[in-house]
């Protein structure tokens, strides 16, 4: 007889359906795995032998050959040691034989018998639900499991044992209930930050359009402390994207307890880091910092010591919001649509800005263009607003901290977020869009200026031979400047502040 379980292979963050096939024939005492499986589902066979008798339960000597269906999907991870061991025990009647008809399964073994944790439960539970089937995870992961719906039955055990207990009647177990991670300690606030009205405005706009920032400015400037402040204002997450954001998570294994962040994901690579690191991919396809930031900010510190090519891999998710991954046969799609927030000095001397200074090197415009250099013109071409952060002043530095904090300024970009939300829902979109991610041909419609804006925009185009990306930029920012003014129009003083954000030189487009 053979005995089916079914459970999952991951390709991305889509849960594949797997099915588990286990025989146990007269003939020479044998265990086998086979369906394409890699190092850790081959590992798999010494875990289960070694659970089940730490279980009670003796392997019987024969021959037992496990074939993972279908054949031609590679399977990854630890994850089939529990359907494997609970087709085994089933094949064996150590449970009824048609108790795992309805459940789609998944863990890992200790040699103990406890089940232990794995990723990739919360997509599991949600293809699990789509194809009509109940989980079986591990214990830890159980509340994980539980945010798939209501209706999904889930069967969170920590051993063999509670679990074959369960089927027997004798031990019934509860459902999971979901969890919300305890948010960390509290958040840095804006208040800290002294003076640099200018660049707590921008920060304000970037986190109320999603648009990419990039601070340049002399060391000290307090560069790292404004991007540091950025997820204290940053809009709170719709239940559609905390699931879309916690499936990566629980992909990557960054989910803590099985319980999901309602925090906004920030974050902040160091600049040695490699491409596998930043985009995804290496050994084991991984998520990577550019799809973890998914729905969230990707800040990159000291943006010109990033290697030159690493840089430019965020060139195509920038694009297209995704991720994609040769693998050796086959490929891979990770989400990946974050906004970009840098900081750089503008030259390796870091002061070639400040009045009155001279690089080292020879003119402060060579010194800054060869630093600049390493930052490719597409990629800048991507940021819509490029600030300059001057040196604080002693004369702003000894003022009583300013009375408006991270608080009001959250309270404007979540109101100026809910504009853009209802304005892209009402045009079939979804409504996390943002008025930097809305097709290039809907922001001309819903940021068509008035009379006067569209005149100095005229003017504007052609003494700064606007690109179209150019022109379609600052029509973005313009857009949610007037939704932070909760205009529905954009005007004049809107297209006026948007075109001074876009940097003294226009870089070399591609
Ligand atoms: N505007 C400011 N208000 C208060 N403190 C500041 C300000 N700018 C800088 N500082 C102080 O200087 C330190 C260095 O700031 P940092 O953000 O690391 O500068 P940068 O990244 O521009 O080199 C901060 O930790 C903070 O103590
Ligand atoms: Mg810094």
């Amino acid at each position: 007889m053979v005995i089916r379980v079914a459970t999952v292979a991951f390709e991305g963050i889509e849960a594949r359906a797997v099915d588990v096939q286990v025989q146990i024939i007269p003939g020479a005492v044998h265990f086998a795995v086979v369906g394409l499986p890699d190092k850790a589902v081959a590992e798999s066979r010494e875990r289960v032998r070694g659970a089940l008798i730490a279980s009670g339960l003796a392997l019987p000597a024969k021959r037992i050959t496990v074939n993972l269906a279908p054949a031609d999907l590679p399977k990854e991870g630890s994850h089939y040691d529990l359907p494997i061991a609970l087709g085994v025990m089933a094949a064996i009647g150590a449970i009824p034989a048609d108790a795992l008809a309805g459940y789609c399964v998944l863990g890992e073994l200790a040699l103990d018998g406890a089940i232990t944790a794995v990723n990739g439960v919360l997509p599991a539970a949600i293809g699990a639900a789509a194809r009509g089937l109940g989980l079986i995870c591990p214990g830890p992961c159980g509340p994980e499991a539980a945010w798939a719906g209501g209706d999904l039955d889930v069967l969170a055990p920590r051993s063999l044992i509670q679990l074959a207990n369960h089927f027997k009647g004798s031990q019934v177990m509860a459902r999971p209930e979901p969890a919300i991670a305890a948010p960390a300690g509290s958040l840095p606030d804006l208040a800290d930050i002294k003076g640099q009205e200018g660049a707590k405005r921008a920060l304000e706009i970037a986190a109320s359009g999603g648009h990419n920032l990039l601070f340049n400015g002399p060391p000290g400037a307090g560069k790292s402390m404004l991007a540091a402040r950025l997820p204290s204002i940053l809009p709170p997450l719709s239940p559609r994207e905390l699931l879309d954001i916690s499936m990566i998570q629980s992909v990557a294994g960054e989910l803590r307890e099985g319980a999901l962040s309602n925090r906004r994901p920030f974050r902040q690579p160091h600049h040695s880091a490699s491409m596998a690191a930043l985009v995804g991919g290496g050994l084991g396809a991984k998520p990577g910092e550019a799809s973890l930031a998914h729905g969230g900010v990707l800040f990159l510190d000291e943006l010109p010591e990033f290697t030159p090519q690493v840089l430019d891999s965020l060139r195509q998710p920038m694009e297209t919001g995704e991720v994609m991954i040769a693998r050796a046969n086959h490929r891979v799609v990770y989400p990946a649509r974050f906004q970009l927030v840098a900081a750089m000095n503008p030259c390796r001397c870091g002061q070639a800005l400040e009045p009155g200074y001279a690089c080292r090197r020879g003119p402060n415009a060579r010194c800054a263009a060869q630093y600049g250099a390493r930052i490719s013109g597409p990629l800048l071409d991507r940021i819509d607003l490029r600030i300059e952060v001057p040196a604080v002043s002693a004369a702003d530095l000894i003022l009583p901290p300013p009375a408006e904090g991270s608080r009001e300024a959250a309270a404007r970009v979540a109101a100026a977020r809910a504009a853009q939300g209802q304005r892209f829902a009402a045009h079939g979109l979804p409504a996390s869009t943002t008025n930097a991610t809305c097709p290039a041909a809907l922001i001309e419609q819903v940021a068509s200026p008035d009379a006067e804006g569209a005149a100095l925009i005229r003017t504007a185009a052609d003494s700064l031979r606007l690109s179209a990306r150019g022109f379609h930029r600052t029509l973005r920012v313009a857009r949610t400047l007037a939704d932070l003014d909760g205009e529905p129009r954009v005007r004049r003083v809107h297209l006026a502040e948007a075109l001074s954000y876009r940097g003294r030189s226009e870089p070399v487009a591609a």
